[in-house]
């Protein structure tokens, strides 16, 4: 990575808007090297300029991929005026510019990641790559063998095509039935709709999985974690071979 500009540096770490650091930084708050520095449009090398906001260190991080365990009642996004969103959640963090990987519904839980490496972020949910999301999921009905059966064959849910096929496991068949779903694809509401297609309405909904990420159980929801190094060149290598 090369230079950039004193003031992007520090409205990157969130420690203020660009036009709130370039006045930090004409007040004489920022020190950059042991020395103080007013020149908003000083370049510096993000990884080995050492950069002080009173006596705090501002670290730098290019990148950060966080596990969300995200509750119900939150909306898979950066901003929205009704509900809270994921990012509320995300408390501890370095940059400005991260967002939630793909979207969980209002009432889903479950593994969300939270980064602003777009690219990797593309292949997690372009639709040509076919990354596998696992989901639990609590459905009305009992579930059994023929559904078994019409997942893997695929389901009409109102478009123009059959769903691609899914791996249902009925894990207790019951009034109410506990299933584990693995589908390759990402529609508006599919695991609701497939559901839906075969007289079952869902009734809890929580990912489990999405490519080599497995939820952390340990996180309650609400509570997240930085992806573990391991993690995360699992993910790369694993969005990268599909
Ligand atoms: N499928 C759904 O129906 N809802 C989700 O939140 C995710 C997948």
């Amino acid at each position: 990575m090369g230079l950039i500009r004193l003031d992007k540096f520090l409205a990157d770490m969130c420690v203020g808007t660009r036009s709130e650091v370039k006045k930090l930084i004409r007040a004489g708050q920022i020190r950059v090297d042991g020395a103080v520095c007013r020149l908003p449009e000083k370049k510096i090398d993000p990884k080995l300029a050492k950069v002080l906001h009173g006596s705090e260190e501002i670290g730098y991080a290019d990148y950060e991929y966080f596990m969300l365990n995200k509750p119900k009642g939150c909306v898979s996004a950066t901003e929205d005026g009704r509900y809270p969103t994921v990012m509320d959640f995300v408390t501890e963090h370095k940059r400005k510019d991260l967002f939630p990987v793909g979207r969980l519904d209002l009432d889903t839980e479950g593994l969300l990641l939270i980064t602003n490496d777009g690219a990797l972020a593309h292949r997690l949910t372009s639709p040509a790559h076919h990354i596998p999301k696992t989901y639990e999921a609590g459905v009305d009905g009992i579930a059994g063998e023929a559904d078994v059966r019409a997942f893997a064959a695929g389901l009409d849910i109102g478009e123009n095509r059959l769903t691609l096929p899914a791996e249902l496991v009925v894990l207790k068949a019951n009034v109410i039935s506990l299933v584990r779903v693995t589908v390759y694809e990402g529609k508006f509401h599919q695991i609701k709709r497939m559901f839906e297609a075969v007289g079952k309405p869902v009734l809890s909904l929580k990912r489990i999985s999405m490519g080599s990420l497995i939820l952390d159980e340990g996180l309650d929801p609400g509570a997240y974690r930085s992806l573990t190094k391991d993690e995360l060149e699992g993910l790369n290598c694993y969005a990268q071979n599909k």
